[in-house]
């Protein structure tokens, strides 16, 4: 009898060459088909973060590259799991290895419903990645489903509903999503390689040591809490050094504007786009196929917007020059929202010397709660990091850790108003007729509301 596609390993495993993980090893037929699938090496073509790449030039890596590591991450942990914690071992509160198989394919298809320029994309055009991973997953014609279908029949629902969380096995559904699993742990390696940071580096080898299963999904041995500590503070530096950096968001800004303005355009006129940006006219009606989600990528995009500098709408075409060439609003941070009404006075000057407010001011807000333990009040459901003494008992990180209590609950971040550079660099100024008494009162403005200036202002 032939062994089942399930089953089926490769006679001799598959490496991939990673720079944070060294190798991937692929042993499953199952994962190898589905890293050649179309819908996954489509991910080849979409950078994993975005307009940071403007800021860190390094970071030119791919969602391919991190859903290949959550997957390497998830095998690891796998994999020591069953050496150490199986069922057969420790009884039921251990690991079924029976699990391994839809956990690898959670993990490295977690991600493959990411558009290009994701955030931005979904907040203008109101698409949904988690949904779209789940519609790739779960829709006959994609080449993801046909694989996972073949293992068993419902297989693929099962693996969607790891990503959706109703999976009922909490230390699956932990080791993809939780506040320290596989895809946090491979992505903030991964961005700290790739920008050249050294904020978001830990230890990962340290934290395989000590992570095992319990009955209600996955904790850490009290004694590697030292490492669990050190990633709840890389995750913290990543995010205000790297993730909101203010030169990111206002290319951010500048790139929402566009698609906004685009839509505006195509609102007016609906003929503009049929000859250069026909896959971004479903996204424009507002009615897409999954098709035609899957024909996006930031090539296609950044080939739209070599064209929009050529059409004659000037807010359109000078947009895209910008986003191409890098000219991210400049910004000023705020605390108040007594400062508002400041912030309307400065839009007035923005508009007098000539700039649609609408299109090149911005208030951007970013926040993160880097670590919070689960509060029964709060909405939002968490599941807290638990340390494991050896007779089993459970002690949440922060009642452990003081410097994780004091990040305990604490968002952090900020809110910024966007406006273009020219308010504030007298050397682009007669360019556009920048009237002297405005730019001062400009100045004046930002010194006397108190808010915090750019730092080269
Ligand atoms: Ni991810």
């Amino acid at each position: 009898m032939s062994i089942s596609y399930k089953n089926q390993t490769l006679a001799i495993e598959k490496v991939f060459r990673d720079p944070v993980h060294n190798y991937v090893h692929v042993q499953h037929q199952v994962i190898l088909d589905l890293i050649n699938s179309k819908e996954v090496q489509r991910l080849r073509r979409i950078k994993q973060l975005g307009t940071a790449s403007f800021t860190f030039h390094g970071a030119e890596h791919s969602r391919f590259s991190h859903s290949l590591g959550v997957y390497e991450i998830s095998r690891r942990i796998c994999d020591i799991f069953q050496r150490n914690y199986s069922i057969e071992k420790v009884g039921p509160s251990g690991w079924d290895d029976q699990e391994r198989l839809v956990t690898l394919c959670a993990a490295l298809l977690h991600d493959v419903g990411h558009g290009p320029y994701s955030h931005t994309f979904e907040h203008i055009f109101h698409t949904d990645h988690e949904a779209i991973t789940v519609a790739i997953i779960t829709s006959p014609e994609t080449e993801v489903h046909q694989i996972l279908n073949r293992v068993a029949e419902g297989f693929p629902e099962k693996v969607a509903s790891v990503i959706t969380k109703t999976y009922p096995n909490p230390q699956v559904v932990q080791m993809i999503s939780s506040q320290i699993d596989a895809d946090r742990m491979d992505y903030l390696l991964r961005d700290a390689y790739f920008t050249g940071t050294e904020y978001g580096t830990f230890d990962l080898t340290r934290i395989l040591r000590v992570i095992r299963p319990y009955e209600g999904g996955i904790a850490f041995s009290m004694n590697g809490m030292h490492a669990v500590e050190d990633y709840i503070v890389s995750r913290y530096q990543m995010y205000v050094q790297v993730y909101f950096h203010a030169s990111s968001r206002g290319m951010e800004v500048i790139l929402a504007h566009l698609l906004n303005r685009a839509a505006e355009c195509y609102t007016e006129n609906d003929e503009l786009f049929q000859h250069h940006s026909q896959l971004l006219l479903p996204f424009l009606r507002q009615d897409f196929s999954l098709e035609e989600y899957l024909k996006l990528d930031d090539g296609v995009l950044n080939t739209y917007f070599t064209q929009w500098t050529e059409e004659s709408d000037l807010i359109l075409s000078d947009l895209a020059k910008r986003f191409l060439n890098r000219k991210p609003l400049k910004s000023i941070r705020f605390t108040d929202d007594a400062q508002l009404p400041l912030i309307e006075d400065l839009k007035k000057l923005v508009e007098k010397v000539g700039f649609n407010p609408t299109y090149y001011t911005a208030i951007n807000s970013s926040f993160d709660l880097p670590y919070d333990f689960y509060r029964p009040t709060s909405g939002m459901h968490r599941t807290q990091i638990e340390l494991q003494e050896k007779d089993g008992t459970l002690t949440e990180l922060s009642k452990a850790s003081q410097l994780v209590a004091a990040l305990a609950g604490q968002t952090q971040g900020d809110r910024r108003f966007y406006f273009p550079k020219e308010m504030i660099d007298p050397n682009l100024q007669n360019h556009y007729d920048l009237f002297e008494e405005t730019y001062q009162a400009f100045a004046t403005y930002i010194r006397n509301g108190a808010l915090i200036k750019p730092s080269n202002f």
